[in-house]
């Protein structure tokens, strides 16, 4: 790890393993339950200045994520937490392969160890960008990632809704995870 002071960030960096998640998807016949595990790796990227003014520390980190059914991956998703000490402002910026990315953010303490974040496709601070077949098929309303992290445990949950099959559906997942 290097000298800096990830703040917040700092006692997720590792690797980390939770077998106990579960997913909640929409299916043209309903919501689709999935039983999942994953691993989760963060790692320290360091410092980085914006507009000569905004000192950043990041994170990188990679999530994959397994069906219990068949052990395939069914979820992959990589991007970084940020934290603005100055601030108090912390960022998920995140991509996953179907052609969607968001940054969503809030300002918490220093020293918190919970948070969310929140991001929607019609806000101005914290948004949403996708691909036009999923802007016109299965179009992400919303995001919030809610994590809370105590010693070795590491327990988030997140809802994205997705406006498909004609409905606004609330697109669930959440785990527990242990540090590897
Ligand atoms: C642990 C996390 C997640 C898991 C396990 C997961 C899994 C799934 C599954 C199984 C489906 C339905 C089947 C399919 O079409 O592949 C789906 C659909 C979808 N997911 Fe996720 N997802 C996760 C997180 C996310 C996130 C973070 C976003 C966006 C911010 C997202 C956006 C979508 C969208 C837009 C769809 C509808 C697309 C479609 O069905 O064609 N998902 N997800």
């Amino acid at each position: 790890m290097s000298e800096l002071d990830y703040g917040p960030l700092t006692p997720l960096i590792g690797q980390w393993r939770g077998d106990s998640g579960m997913d909640i998807a929409p299916e043209p016949d309903g919501p689709e339950h999935s039983p999942y595990y994953e691993t989760l790796l963060f790692e320290a990227i360091g410092d980085l200045d914006n507009a000569a003014r905004q000192d950043l520390v990041a994170l990188r980190y990679h999530q994959v994520v397994r069906r219990k059914s068949n052990d395939e991956v069914f979820h992959n998703e990589t991007g970084y937490w940020s934290w603005d000490a100055e601030s108090h402002l912390i960022a998920r910026t995140l991509t996953i392969p179907r052609m969607v990315a968001l940054v969503a953010g809030c300002h918490i303490a220093a020293h918190a160890t919970e948070w969310e974040v929140r991001a929607a496709w019609d806000d101005p601070d914290w948004g949403i960008v996708q691909a036009p077949f999923m802007r016109d098929n299965a179009k992400t309303l919303s995001f919030r990632h809610h994590l809370k992290i105590a010693g070795d445990t590491l327990i988030y949950d997140e809802t994205t809704v997705v406006d498909i099959y004609g409905e606004r559906f609330e697109h669930t997942d959440g785990n527990q995870l242990r540090r590897a």
